[in-house]
């Protein structure tokens, strides 16, 4: 592996402007702060936007030399864009969409229009940077087309792709205009991340609903390329909260809040600007806790601060307004002389203050109403490693709440649920305070943000490594040459053909996917060859089979073996009953009643249950339901229970394609034998198959198979060149 190139919207240092000159400082927001104290042995670069427009081609020219020393590439973003990118799509339509906030979501064209072109110029950015064993790893909804359009150029480059916020449930997400291509820009990654498994679920079964993709445990197929989804919490760095490097001299805003710890128990709210975070639901909450519990108040005060974030969106500037009367209110009624109830700061603090306020609080209450992860809370954690005292009160809505468990976990739309925590809290005997934070710094210093991209870098080069993987048995063009120089040299030849799936492709309806006159006509060449047997060996009932084939002058196998067609006439395999049906029957039809859209396919002595038409997780159950009953059904008989794709099918044991392969095998010897098919009963021809027998399964998965070619279309494709030769 070459270099890890980190892309997100925002670098961990932004410019900023004093006195007409540029100044650079650290970032705020989980993503930066998170990924910034990553280290690695691999060298990083990070490509993103430096937080400020600058129009001056030599400003630029300067901060691009500035950050390169740093690892860092920026990409400038125009006054336009920023209105309709930044603030626009990605802060008034995905943002709020995906915190829930649908009655803010904004559907506007132009900024859609400035989305996609400002996510082609970071793919543009990176295709400057990128070589071909770099890993690329894309941050955040910002940038969700990122990875398709990068895989547009670069189909063979390892890309990632995490989410540091919610994905919403399907009936959200699927209202937005863009769904389609939100997703299959994600779907451009090898490796797609969440922080928790509820987003991952829910990203599942969007992109299953509206693309159709379905998922095996989180991996998805896309035209042959392995993508797999996961949850991956995001971590903090444990030991940089746990055991800070405190300058030398203490600043005085450092002792004022260590001094005034002694005097109240301060409760501590940090947070972005942002109405995810609950910030006028928490300081109402604060005041009913004031209200109702007077004795109490006086002992406490609330630090409420609150980082300026995206100015320019409406919602943000109503919300600080509202944030300021509520603070305004409350200290005016409930305030006295000695003491301010709420102590409230719009802006943010400096590395040391931050943790000084960590350490010194006696309740971090944390309640927005949606939070990806929420490193805050984390962080409040870790900064009590010395001195384990303090109670974190957090919010179920925040993807940390999965973790950590021992916190007082609470509904933050739940008024008085909050205000029986904070009592909760400051009532808590210190050994339970204590055990809590211990238990929850256990995980958080196992689980740090190392470990997180670990993890994550780690199971993208496994995804890569599975996709190589899968692609080592592909017929590759020589041997498909020497495949038809075998052919051409051969004096006697055996062609055995599955039908669905390898010759035609799946069809709602099975008995819509007839064959199409190329397919009989390059059937009729293969089979006007000299010394050529073929062969059609397939699970379908023998009447659509022979009205298919009848006429053209082949073999058949139907039902898997059941019947052999030769000659003209189809012959019963001597070991095969039906009188089992009429105690399946009607158990399969009871599910179909219950299942609407399946249907079953009665064969002589096959019953199939399909279920292609129906949504996939109620297929998944009924299957399990089906299985355990069928099993003890058909224990006495001697039926096999068989699940292939789509479709449970209850036949009689003993007979299978491989068997019925070999009724081939044994009448001669064969120069040249070729099987090809798609699902696991074509694993059974394999496995009968000679050794010099080409063996070849059309898809990427797991077989038996020597070969593998990608699609139906390459299947079809290799048929018509022996036709041809
Ligand atoms: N933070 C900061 N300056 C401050 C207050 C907070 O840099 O004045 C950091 C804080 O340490 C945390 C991040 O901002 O790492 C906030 O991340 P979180 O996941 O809690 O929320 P987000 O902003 O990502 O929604
Ligand atoms: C959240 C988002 C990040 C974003 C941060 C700060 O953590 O997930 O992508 O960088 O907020 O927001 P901002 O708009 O200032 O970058």
């Amino acid at each position: 592996m070459g270099r890890i190139i980190i892309v997100s919207n925002r670098l961990p240092i932004t410019i900023g402007r004093k006195e007409g000159e540029l100044i650079y400082h650290p970032s705020a927001g989980g993503l930066a702060t998170g990924l910034n104290s990553l280290e690695s042995d691999k060298e990083r670069i990070w490509i993103g936007w430096p937080g400020r427009a600058v129009d001056d081609e030599g400003e630029r020219k300067l901060i691009t030399q500035q950050f390169k020393k740093d690892g860092m590439v920026p990409v400038f973003l125009s006054l336009q864009e920023l209105e309709d990118y930044y603030e626009g799509f990605s802060n008034k339509t995905i943002w709020p969409h995906f915190h829930y906030f649908t009655q803010y979501t904004r559907y506007n064209e132009q900024y859609w229009d400035s989305y996609v072109s400002v996510n082609e110029k970071f793919a543009a950015i990176i295709a400057e940077v990128v070589e071909e064993d770099d890993l690329v790893w894309v941050h955040d909804y910002q940038l969700m087309l990122v990875p398709g359009l990068l895989r547009k150029r670069f189909p063979g480059l390892s890309i990632g792709f995490f989410l540091h916020i919610p994905f919403p449930s399907y009936e959200l997400f699927r209202t937005l205009p863009w769904r389609r291509q939100l997703l299959e820009g994600v779907l451009g990654a090898d490796q797609i991340g969440f922080h928790t498994f509820g987003y991952m679920r829910h990203f599942l079964s969007a992109s299953y609903r509206i693309l159709g993709y379905e998922h095996d445990f989180g991996k998805i197929n896309i035209a042959g390329r392995a993508v797999s989804v996961d949850a991956f919490p995001m971590g903090i760095d444990y030991d940089k909260y746990a055991h800070p490097i405190h300058p030398e001299n203490e600043n005085e805003e450092v002792q004022f809040i260590k001094d005034y710890s002694q005097r109240r128990r301060i409760i501590i709210s940090i947070d972005r600007l942002d109405y995810s975070k609950g910030i006028p639901e928490r300081i109402r909450a604060y005041e009913s806790f004031l209200k109702k519990y007077p004795d109490y108040a006086r002992d406490v005060s609330l630090v409420l601060v609150v980082v300026p974030s995206r100015a320019g969106v409406d919602q943000y500037q109503t919300l600080k307004e509202e944030i300021d009367t509520l603070v305004g209110r409350i200290n005016g009624e409930y305030g006295t002389f000695d003491w301010v109830p709420i102590r409230y700061y719009y802006r943010s603090f400096s590395f040391d203050s931050l943790c000084t306020l960590y350490r010194c609080a006696a309740i971090a209450l944390i309640t927005p109403l949606r939070d990806g992860m929420n490193l805050v809370a984390k962080e409040f954690v870790a900064s009590k490693e010395d001195n384990p005292i303090g109670v974190l009160i957090l919010s179920e809505m925040a993807g940390a709440a999965s973790e950590l468990q021992e916190a007082l976990i609470i509904n933050p739309n739940d008024n008085a649920e909050i205000v029986a925590a904070l009592v909760q809290a400051l009532d808590m005997p210190v050994e339970e305070q204590t055990t809590r934070l211990r238990e929850m710094q256990r995980k958080l210093k196992r689980y740090n943000v190392k470990h997180w991209a670990n993890n994550f870098i780690h199971q993208q080069m496994e995804t890569k490594r599975i996709q190589e993987d899968r692609q080592t048995k592909v017929l590759s063009d020589s041997t498909r040459k020497q495949l038809l120089l075998d052919y051409q040299q051969a004096k006697s030849r055996l062609l055995l053909l599955d039908y669905d799936g390898t010759l035609v492709g799946f069809h709602p309806v099975p008995e819509q996917a007839s064959p199409d006159p190329g397919l009989i006509a390059s059937i009729q060449k293969l089979n006007a060859h000299k010394n050529t047997s073929v062969v059609i060996i397939s699970g379908r009932d023998r009447y659509t089979l022979g009205s298919w084939f009848g006429d053209v002058g082949i073999e058949m196998v139907s039902e898997h073996g059941a019947w052999i067609w030769k000659k003209g006439e189809w012959q019963l395999n001597s070991n095969v009953v039906a009188n089992w049906k009429s105690t399946v029957k009607p158990i399969l039809e009871n599910l179909v009643e219950r299942t609407p859209g399946s249907f079953i396919e009665e064969k002589d002595y096959t019953l199939a249950w399909h279920y292609r038409r129906i949504d996939n997780e109620l297929g998944a159950n009924r299957v399990r339901e089906i299985r355990d009953e069928l099993i003890y059904l058909t224990a006495n008989h001697n039926l096999q229970v068989l699940e292939g794709n789509k479709v449970v099918e209850v036949r009689n044991a003993g007979v299978d394609k491989g068997k019925a392969a070999g009724l081939w095998l044994n009448r001669q010897e064969w120069d040249f034998i070729m099987a090809i098919g798609d699902d696991h009963t074509d694993e059974d021809t394999f496995n009968a198959m000679p050794e010099h027998a080409y063996t070849i399964k059309v898809g990427l998965n797991k077989t038996a198979a020597k070969y593998k070619v990608r699609s139906v279309e390459e299947a079809r494709e290799l048929i018509d060149q022996i036709a041809a030769s």
